[in-house]
Formats: C-alpha cells, sequence, structure tokens
C-alpha cells in the first residue's frame, strides 16, 4: 500500500491527513496518509525514504518549506520561484519539489466575489507561507504589496525574492485595500494590536487562519462592514492540487470536503 505523510514541526493540528485520506477512499485509492513530526536534521533521512519509494510522496509544513530544497533533484517554477516547496513527488525517479500553496491561494481569491487586480495589498508577517501569496498576488497584477512582519529583517529577506516589496515597520499601518494576516497571531485568540477603523471602504480582510473559523482579526473586518475570508478554501485548494499530482485524479470539493474541517 502506497503511504503519503506530511511533515511539520508542530504537526499535531494538521486536518491534511483527515481531507488525504477522505478523498483516497472516496476515488478507492489503496493508500495511507498520515503525520509525521519531523527534527530539522531528520530531513535528509526522510527525503531518501521517499527517493526509496519506502514512501510515495508528501507535504511539506512549517518550519521545512525551504529546509528540504537542498535534498531535491528538482523544482517546479513557483517552488523555485518562491524558495518554497508544499509537495514532494517522485517522477522518473527525480524527486521534485512542487508548489501548490500558489494555487491553493489564487483558487480562493478568485472565488470571492472581489475584484483585486489593481489593488493595494498589505500582508502581515513574513514566515513559511508569505512567498506564495506574494507571488500569487503578482500574477493577479495588484497594485502594490506591502509587508510588514515583527522581524523586519524577514521582510526585509523577502526582497531578495521579490525586489518590489514595500516595507512597514510593524505596528504601523498604511492606505490598502486588502490587507492579509499571515501572522500566527490569533490561532489562539490573540488580537493584533492595528487601529483598522479609518480604513475606508470596499476591502477584504483575509487571514491565512482557518482554525477557529474567525479570528479577532476577521471579526474587527466584519465589525467595520468588509468582506472577510478564512485560509479554509486555500487550504483544500493546496491539498486538492498536491492529490491530483500524486494520483493524477480531481477529488471532489463539496460541503462534506468543508465540513471535515470544521469539526476540529
Ligand atoms: P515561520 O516564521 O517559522 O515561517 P510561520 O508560522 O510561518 O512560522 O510565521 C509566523 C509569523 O507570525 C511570523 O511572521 C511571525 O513574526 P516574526 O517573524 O517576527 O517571528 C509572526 N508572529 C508570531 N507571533 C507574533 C506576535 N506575537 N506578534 C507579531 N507577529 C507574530
Amino acid at each position: 500500500m502506497k503511504k503519503y505523510v506530511v511533515i511539520g514541526n508542530p504537526i499535531g493540528h494538521s486536518l491534511s491527513p483527515k481531507l488525504q485520506n477522505f478523498w483516497l477512499k472516496e476515488n478507492n485509492i489503496d493508500a495511507t496518509y498520515d503525520k509525521i513530526k519531523l527534527d530539522t536534521h531528520e530531513i535528509k533521512n526522510f527525503i531518501q525514504d521517499i527517493k526509496e519509494q519506502k514512501i510515495a510522496g508528501c507535504n511539506v509544513t512549517v518550519p521545512f518549506k525551504k529546509t528540504v530544497i537542498p535534498f531535491l533533484d528538482k523544482l517546479s517554477l513557483e517552488a523555485e520561484q518562491t524558495q518554497s516547496v508544499n509537495t514532494i513527488t517522485f517522477d522518473n525517479g527525480d524527486l521534485v519539489g512542487h508548489n501548490t500553496d500558489i494555487a491553493g491561494f489564487s483558487i480562493a481569491i478568485k472565488k470571492l466575489n472581489f475584484k483585486i487586480n489593481g489593488k493595494k495589498v498589505l500582508i502581515l508577517g513574513a514566515g513559511g507561507v508569505v512567498p506564495s501569496i506574494i507571488f500569487a498576488l503578482k500574477n493577479m497584477d495588484v497594485q502594490e504589496i506591502t509587508i510588514s512582519n515583527r522581524t523586519k529583517g524577514k521582510a526585509e529577506n523577502l526582497k531578495v525574492l521579490f525586489n518590489d516589496l514595500n516595507i512597514l515597520e510593524w505596528g504601523n499601518l498604511t492606505d490598502f485595500h486588502v490587507v492579509i494576516n499571515a501572522t500566527s497571531l490569533g490561532l489562539n485568540n490573540e488580537t493584533i494590536n492595528l487601529d483598522f477603523s479609518s480604513s475606508g471602504n470596499d476591502k477584504l480582510f483575509y487571514d491565512v487562519i482557518y482554525n477557529p473559523n474567525e479570528t479577532p482579526f476577521l471579526k474587527i473586518g466584519k465589525q467595520l462592514g468588509y468582506k472577510t475570508e478564512n485560509g479554509k478554501t486555500m487550504f483544500v485548494y493546496q491539498a486538492l492540487e498536491a492529490f491530483k499530482l500524486w494520483h493524477k485524479i480531481e477529488p471532489k470539493v463539496n460541503t462534506d470536503t468543508i465540513k471535515l474541517l470544521d469539526n476540529d
């Protein structure tokens, strides 16, 4: 039986096994999907297990999306340009790193009734998923992207990949049409200490977090009368794109799929 896994640290709260196993069953594929917590020094041996096909393929989550790159044979264009891998396949003897977070985010935005091209985007945070979000936003022809992160150096580092970013001091606010929370603030009900109240109209508040469903950040957006969206659709579609890469089948997304993620 083929074995797929998601690696990360921490990994306990990952809902990938639930979703991937649901789709495996629905499509009568004889395979399993588990989660494994790894330390950095264990990554090399783990990837060797994929090369030897003891493991058929894997997803990669925080904090290893960049760590895995030196151990792979090839990268997709998206993975190369974002230096971020969330899915590994084994194709014709080669370990290939892909980035399906980009498609996940792009599909999530397209499904919203919100015209994003020509808009000013403010991203809060500079962690593992941010290069993928920036890459997707650039393909959507946004007007400008500003990054604000507590550790300014990490925001500055993103300029190596994307040279035309604006950097904003953490704690400050700038004019925006779309604000994206890509920090971990909200996972445990923390608020973001910014005053969004004078932000004008027709705005989108997007949170990468999907559990809880509505972070304090999204609650504020909603109270101010703006469109809000959590990271659930992005999560589902990055998983769908990974499933397609491994199994060459497009799984269904419906209310059952979404409900799977609500129960936790
Ligand atoms: P990683 O940084 O390992 O990729 P992540 O979960 O992808 O992990 O990113 C966490 C993000 O949340 C980072 O942008 C982090 O800011 P720092 O780079 O300064 O660490 C941000 N974050 C976490 N806790 C925060 C807090 N209390 N206040 C502000 N930002 C915070």
